[in-house]
């Protein structure tokens, strides 16, 4: 593929995802760019489409598990302080789709708006939470959520309101966009009050979260009604593992990499988790990570 000249700098061949993803593990990308702007964005979008290679987004690589052989892509990376910004105007806060949610959630706190410390502890971007409208607690970011800023596969750039989005639990209609930018709407509150709520969340989160071993989080939905954590401990699997994989020792709905990981071994071991659910309870777990073939 013979890229233009303006954007050959910005693209790495054979990129391993494994320096991406929290799980740190993962194939390589054919091809991994990092524009520094909208332009090289769009730029980048229209030579993908013009040779018709399906463009992926990664942002923290939290939710993502990327296999060994990854189909030939471009895998793209917003990461300049292009896409980093963050503003406030009023009650409002805009999150370039790079920012990452803990550095949103500390620039909030210091203007004293309040509303997003739910989703203190979760390592993901600005546009990765929005996307999956990750959440915790009982909350959802697609709450607070009031514009999305994206750009469509054409290059062209469009603001979305929520009802033109479509947030479900975990999961959005905005699979067809680049997010570029997301303006949340929060509430005066004071700055004790938010940190009070950021140690509370941060608390629960250790207490009941393994968070120092590589992994992308909870790895089912939720079925409904139910708690496909509680599930999976109730097959026994807790420290069950496949190659380098293993089922958390700490919660039933995370898998880490333990040992030097493949790809290969966590996909054996959802595999395997999901059948023997499926025979023990009837019940189908629909994973919450995105799985890249
Ligand atoms: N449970 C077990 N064994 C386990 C884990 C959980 O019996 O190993 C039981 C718990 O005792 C509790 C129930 O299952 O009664 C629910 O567990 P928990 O409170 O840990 O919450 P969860 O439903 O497993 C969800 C989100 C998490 C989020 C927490 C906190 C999903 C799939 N998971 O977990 O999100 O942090 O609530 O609100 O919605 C993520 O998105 O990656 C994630 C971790």
């Amino acid at each position: 593929m013979n890229w233009p000249k303006e954007l050959r700098s910005r693209i790495k061949k054979q990129e391993p995802l494994k320096k991406h993803t929290t799980f740190k593990c993962g194939g390589k990308a054919a091809f991994f760019a990092l524009p520094q702007n909208i332009e090289e964005l769009k730029l980048l979008v229209i030579e993908a489409k013009k040779n018709r290679l399906p463009i992926r987004i990664i942002g923290a690589g939290s939710n993502i598990l990327a296999a060994d052989k990854l189909k030939k892509s471009l895998v793209i990376k917003l990461s300049s302080p292009g896409f980093t910004e963050i503003k406030f105007q009023g009650n409002k806060v805009y999150a370039g789709a790079a920012a990452m949610m803990p550095r949103v959630l500390t620039a909030c706190r210091d203007k004293g708006l309040g509303g997003l410390e739910f989703i203190s502890g979760v390592p993901a971007t600005a546009g990765g939470a929005v996307v999956m409208n990750a959440g915790a607690w009982g909350e959802s970011i697609s709450n607070l959520v009031e514009r999305v800023k994206v750009m469509d596969y054409n290059g062209k750039i469009r603001d979305l309101n929520t009802a033109a989005i479509k947030f479900t639990y975990r999961d959005s209609g905005l699979k067809g966009y680049i997010v570029l930018g997301c303006t949340f709407l929060l509430k005066k509150i004071s700055r004790k009050k938010i940190d009070e709520n950021i140690k509370c969340n941060l608390t629960k989160r250790k207490f009941g979260q393994d968070l120092f071993s590589p992994s992308a989080g909870c790895i089912f939905k939720n079925p409904d009604n139910d708690s496909a954590g509680r599930l999976i401990d109730a097959c026994g699997f807790k420290g069950k593992h496949i190659g380098g994989a293993q089922v958390s020792e700490k919660h039933a709905n995370f898998i880490i990499n333990k040992n030097k990981a493949k790809p290969s071994d966590i996909l054996k071991l959802i595999e395997f988790v999901r059948r023997q659910v499926k025979k023990k309870f009837r019940v189908d777990l629909e994973t919450e990570i995105k799985i890249w073939q």
